[in-house]
């Protein structure tokens, strides 16, 4: 990706005010993206991330956000023009464009350790997984470009991701080359610069779905997958 002129070099606190003090409280952000309730998988796959991660920190902080019912507007003229202004320079309108990316900027930023539960909708991550994704990634923020290029600024964080698809696109399923969840969650996660992704592919609810196999013998490994994970 080329480097924008606007985007140039400029420290991330000359501009807007980074939370990236943290209070030592070990804290996990818990992000949920399916709206099926209890029968989603990715939700009890992340649920138990969650309770296996309390179980070791015990007293840390969860901070718990269901992008199912957070209201998200798209990436539209004001936040544009709101993302590359000073805060002294912000209309009403683009503050406003802005509030949610800030709230959940901020989210990301205070946890040292995330849980995302997720389906996979057409092959890749439901819309409302993109948008978070699309307040998340901002320009000084979550990520800058100094001289060699683009650096997040996110860096140092735990993320699992719990995944649940009705088919399977496991390593020799024959279907790998149709997943474009998981390569591009691993990029844009890396592009903010958190490296430390574990995957944890619930592939095949169909099954379950359809009675094929019951949900405690598709869930028992994944549930002790995910929980070694956290
Ligand atoms: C709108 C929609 C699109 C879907 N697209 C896919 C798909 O591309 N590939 C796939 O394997 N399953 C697909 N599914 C099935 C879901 O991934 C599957 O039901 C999964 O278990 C949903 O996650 P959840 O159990 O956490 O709700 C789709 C389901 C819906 C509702």
């Amino acid at each position: 990706m080329g480097k924008p002129e606007s985007w140039d070099v400029v420290s991330p606190s000359s501009f807007h005010p980074l939370i990236t003090t943290k209070n030592n409280m070990p804290t996990l952000l818990h992000l949920d993206a399916s709206p099926r309730g209890d029968l989603s998988i990715s939700r009890q796959l992340s649920a138990a991330a969650v309770a296996a991660w309390k179980d070791k920190h015990p007293g840390g902080k969860v901070i718990k956000r269901d992008l199912t019912k957070t209201e998200m507007t798209f990436v539209d003229l004001d936040w544009i023009n709101g993302a590359f202004s000073t805060p002294d320079q912000l209309t009403d309108r683009q503050k406003s464009a802005l509030a949610i990316s800030d709230t959940l900027i901020a989210e990301l930023l205070e946890a040292d350790q995330i849980v995302i539960g997720t389906p996979m909708y057409n092959f890749a991550v439901p819309a409302v997984v993109k948008a978070w994704i699309d307040h998340v990634v901002r320009g000084r923020k979550t990520f800058n470009y100094v001289a060699t290029g683009p650096e997040g600024l996110a860096k140092g964080r735990k993320v699992v991701v719990a995944v649940a698809s009705g088919g399977s696109y496991d390593q020799g399923s024959g279907s790998e080359a149709y997943n474009y969840e998981i390569p591009y969650l691993r990029h844009i996660l890396g592009f903010i610069g958190i490296t430390d992704v574990t995957f944890v592919q619930a592939g095949g609810t169909m099954r379950v779905a359809q009675g094929q196999v019951s949900s405690e013998e598709f869930m028992t490994p994944l549930l002790k997958q995910i929980k070694a994970a956290v």
